[in-house]
């Protein structure tokens, strides 16, 4: 009697134990579980999760998503002894279509996060302008499409424009139809950026931003006479290069190349090689806008957690690459060559318009310059001047000059992203630089580099 209850409770341990096994690697296959190596499993507390949140979890926060609360930032926020001159806006384009895809059929809807403000914008083209105005100053359609402007990206700028009518409220009121004399922008020729312009206006003037003339660029880094580098060219490539050896003779970096290459198999990209920034831009088309990424065309091969948990260990790789290497700091260099002189030019006229006014009241300022441009486009002037993090700007990112008065002094402000970065630019004077620093600067550095300051030598070198 003892024996055979033995027997059968041995039996009924050993099923629950296999009965619980067998559920434990059902789980462990449905949730897309995975075991990293122990270098990319760090920090990495949502692996028990689903893959869709751990796919979330490791991308929204490169989607700067856009919302209704007051944008963050420390733009307008100086002391008040300074009075405001003029500032200077560099911004990215918003939320696009993206430029590669993956082998994946769906249309994916991009306006599950527009604001009211935009809802605000589109009634008002659509009720008292044409169509064809309509179609240029607007999104056209829920689904993203690639490389335009989507109305989540018009949503961001809105927002945008709207924080900064907030945060220069102080100096300068938006509402006034005077504002229009004082305000210029410039954009380079795409519908995203164009659109992007007239998003960010909208935000800041209401209505009246249809009276802002928008100067159209044809490059992309705004470089006026300062266009053609062939030694900026050639920095860039030695740039990829860098970075793609980098990924080539990392062992634990060996699958991740071959695996997405296989996932974009239909795709012109696929036959180049893959670096991390390039994948993360395929993979924000679905996070910014609440979809999982999809399979390969015979659904052998997914982008699942195996390849998104890595990913941002391979960016941060990437970015620090990015951020000291030499060569993009060279190509930036010249790259932004044509539009730091810009800003310091218009600086100057600033600085020349208020020293003949000097005895008046500042009612004549400030100045404002709204320039919309691409990630490049930043990422060039931050990489030259010393500030870029080595991670490609998000959407809607800005880039502010802030130029200042005090007792006959000139002084320049400079904002990434809200946050007061003249420090880090000029370490040695105190509080804001100098308001012709960037000419200084640009002429250092290039003796530094190129030992010659004369733009066309160094091109040439
Ligand atoms: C896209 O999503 C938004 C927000 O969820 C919705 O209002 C809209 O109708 C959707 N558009 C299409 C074409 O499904
Ligand atoms: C700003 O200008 C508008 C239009 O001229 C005016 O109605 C409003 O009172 C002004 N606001 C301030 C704070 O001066
Ligand atoms: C913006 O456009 C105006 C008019 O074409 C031009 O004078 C100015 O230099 C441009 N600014 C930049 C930064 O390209
Ligand atoms: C992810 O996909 C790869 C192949 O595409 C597969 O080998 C791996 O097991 C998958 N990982 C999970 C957790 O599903
Ligand atoms: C500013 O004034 C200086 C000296 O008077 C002059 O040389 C320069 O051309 C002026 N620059 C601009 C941009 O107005």
């Amino acid at each position: 009697m003892k024996k055979k209850c033995f027997i059968v409770m041995t039996f009924w341990t050993i099923f629950v134990v296999v009965l619980g096994v067998y559920w434990y690697l059902q789980h462990l296959h449905h949730d897309s579980h995975i075991l990293l190596p122990s270098i990319l499993a760090r920090g990495s507390s949502s692996i028990s999760e689903p893959a869709a949140t751990v796919f979330f979890n490791s991308m929204k926060k490169y989607c700067n998503l856009p919302t209704p609360d007051s944008v963050f930032g420390f733009e307008g926020d100086f002391e008040e002894s300074y009075d405001l001159l003029g500032v200077i806006t560099i911004f990215r384009h918003g939320d696009r279509g993206p430029l590669t895809t993956l082998d994946d059929k769906r249309k994916i809807n991009c306006s599950s996060y527009i604001t009211e403000r935009y809802k605000r914008l589109e009634k008002f083209v659509r009720t008292y302008k044409s169509e064809t105005l309509a179609a240029k100053l607007l999104p056209r359609s829920d689904f993203c499409i690639p490389g335009v402007l989507s109305k989540q990206g018009a949503s961001q700028l809105i927002e945008l424009g709207n924080g900064y009518k907030e945060s220069y409220a102080k100096h300068c009121n938006f509402s006034d139809s005077n504002i229009i004399k004082h305000l210029s922008a410039n954009t380079t020729s795409y519908s995203r950026t164009i659109q992007s312009a007239y998003s960010f206006l909208f935000g800041l003037v209401g209505s009246m931003f249809l009276n802002i003339n928008l100067q159209k660029s044809g490059d992309v880094t705004f470089c006026s006479k300062y266009c053609r580098c062939e030694a900026a060219n050639r920095f860039e490539k030695l740039h990829k290069f860098e970075l793609n050896d980098l990924f080539k003779s990392d062992v634990s970096l060996a699958h991740f190349s071959p695996q997405v290459r296989r996932i974009l198999k239909n795709s012109e990209k696929s036959k180049k090689s893959i670096l991390p920034t390039t994948l993360k831009d395929i993979l924000l088309h679905y996070a910014c806008h609440d979809e999982i990424p999809g399979c390969s065309a015979d659904e052998s091969l997914c982008v699942n957690s195996t390849t998104i948990i890595p990913l941002d260990y391979y960016l941060q790789r990437e970015a620090e690459a990015s951020s000291s290497g030499l060569n993009l700091k060279k190509a930036g260099i010249l790259r932004a060559y044509g539009l730091l002189n810009t800003i310091d030019q218009q600086i100057l006229s600033w600085i020349n318009m208020s020293k003949k006014r000097k005895a008046k009241t500042f009612l004549y300022f400030p100045y404002f310059n709204v320039l919309s441009g691409h990630d490049l486009t930043l990422m060039y002037i931050l990489a030259s001047l010393g500030i870029y993090d080595g991670y490609l700007p998000q959407y809607a990112s800005r880039l502010t000059f802030e130029v200042l008065s005090k007792r006959s002094q000139y002084y320049l402000r400079v904002l990434w992203n809200g946050f007061d970065v003249s420090q880090n630019i000029c370490p040695s004077s105190q509080t804001y630089c100098n308001a012709r620093f960037l000419a200084t600067f640009i002429r250092f550095e290039m003796k530094r580099y190129f030992q010659t300051d004369d733009f066309m030598r160094a091109c040439n070198l």
